[in-house]
């Protein structure tokens, strides 16, 4: 995928202007309402919900009759009622009164697989389509890449917020530009890593990752999780960043528990049986130093186990500073949106993207299958 500048892709006033009025006309809205659940089924947090209103009511005020269609959760090709869009149904009708919602696009195996069938019965009916569905543009599916082309075809204004953002960082950096990466695994971050080396001056590494790194510098780790055949790629992404001058900050110090399961803080090198849950205060002090610095950072992933008390507090610190930076701050949607809203700070960044995985690939490739889809 080459390049791409958000001015290349339709938006609503291109679709205006291919269907003419859109008074009267059908027009699908791809939406990414893969909203959390709790057991009872009840909508823990409706943010992309809301996200999508911009678009449907520049729509609806037009005149259009607006078909929305979502995937909730990965339903396995067929109805499964933990699945059904029900409860965001219901949600809409008090945000969107009016506004139509398909049943679950992944009860259909035609979805996940563009299936040309699927597609054609999607379309039946339909004036025009929009893309709002920035979380799962990063995927090949029927209502994302099958649908633009059939019919006039635009971004929403949530896509278009979403592209421009993260574009902006990857192709018009401010320096000195920091990206804070956290969460489990490094094998599911590093091409956007890689990536990101291009661009930035600096990488903050927290969560559970930082210890498949200190193993590539021959620290012990005691019982921490890491991922052992990562371990050679980490030792590459420190030369790589040591060649191109950019540092990798990683926490000099850590909180956890000792061989005996008792909360414990450690430095850098961890005992037999102990275990690695949350970067250690120091460590949290010197990375909100880096954030305070910068003119721009990006953080996806927590600092460690945030949804425990006890390991709550570096995830929570990294969030402040990125509150109380006067840097431009991105944080990418899952995990990280999900610690912001906890410690509600979720107003005070500049960006909180709606998209986990679609936002570290855009950063990752530039472009994504959806945003190619409706350029074609
Ligand atoms: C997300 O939650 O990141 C998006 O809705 C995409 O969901 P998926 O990973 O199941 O495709």
């Amino acid at each position: 995928m080459s390049e791409i500048n958000v001015a290349d892709i339709p938006r609503l006033e291109d679709l205006e202007s291919s269907l003419g009025d859109l008074s009267g006309k059908r027009v699908f809205v791809r939406a990414d309402f893969n909203v959390p659940l709790d057991e009872a089924g009840t909508i823990t947090d409706d943010f992309r919900i809301r996200a999508a209103l911009p678009t449907i009511n520049w729509l609806t005020e037009r005149g259009a009759t607006v078909v929305c269609a979502s995937h909730l959760g990965r339903p396995k090709g067929e109805p499964n009622p933990k699945y059904s869009m029900d409860p965001v149904r219901a949600r809409l009708a008090e945000l969107a009164p009016g506004v139509e919602l398909l049943e679950n696009l992944r009860f259909d195996p035609g979805e996940t697989g563009n299936d040309a069938a699927f597609v054609d019965q999607l379309v039946d009916g339909i004036d025009g389509y929009v893309n709002d569905a920035f979380g799962a543009s990063h995927r090949s599916h029927a209502s994302i890449v099958g649908l633009p082309g059939r019919v006039p075809a635009a971004m929403g204004r949530l896509l278009e917020k979403e592209v421009e953002v993260l574009l902006g960082l990857r192709n018009k950096p401010k320096h000195p530009f920091v990206a804070v990466l956290g969460g489990a695994k490094i094998s599911d971050k590093l091409g956007v890593i890689e990536a990101l080396l291009e661009t930035v001056d600096g990488i903050i590494i927290g969560g559970a990752m930082c210890f498949t790194f200190f193993a590539a510098q021959g620290k012990p780790i005691g019982n921490s999780l890491f991922e052992p055949d990562m371990v050679d790629t980490c030792k590459e992404l420190l030369d790589t960043a040591a060649a191109q001058g950019k540092t990798i900050h990683l926490p000099d110090d850590i909180t956890g528990t000792d061989a005996d399961g008792n909360f414990a803080q450690f430095g850098s090198r961890l005992g037999d049986g102990s275990i690695g849950y949350d970067i250690g205060p120091g460590s949290a002090a010197a990375f909100t130093d880096v954030i305070m610095e910068a003119r721009m950072v990006f953080w996806n992933g927590p600092m460690g186990m945030f949804e425990d008390e006890r390991f709550a507090s570096g995830t929570r610190t990294l969030a402040q500073a990125m509150a109380d930076t006067k840097a431009f701050t991105v944080v990418g949607g899952g995990d990280s949106a999900a610690a912001l809203a906890q410690f509600k700070l979720d107003d005070d960044v500049s960006h909180v993207s709606t998209g986990g995985g679609a936002s570290l690939e855009l950063l990752e490739n530039g472009d994504l299958p959806g945003l190619a889809a409706l350029r074609n």
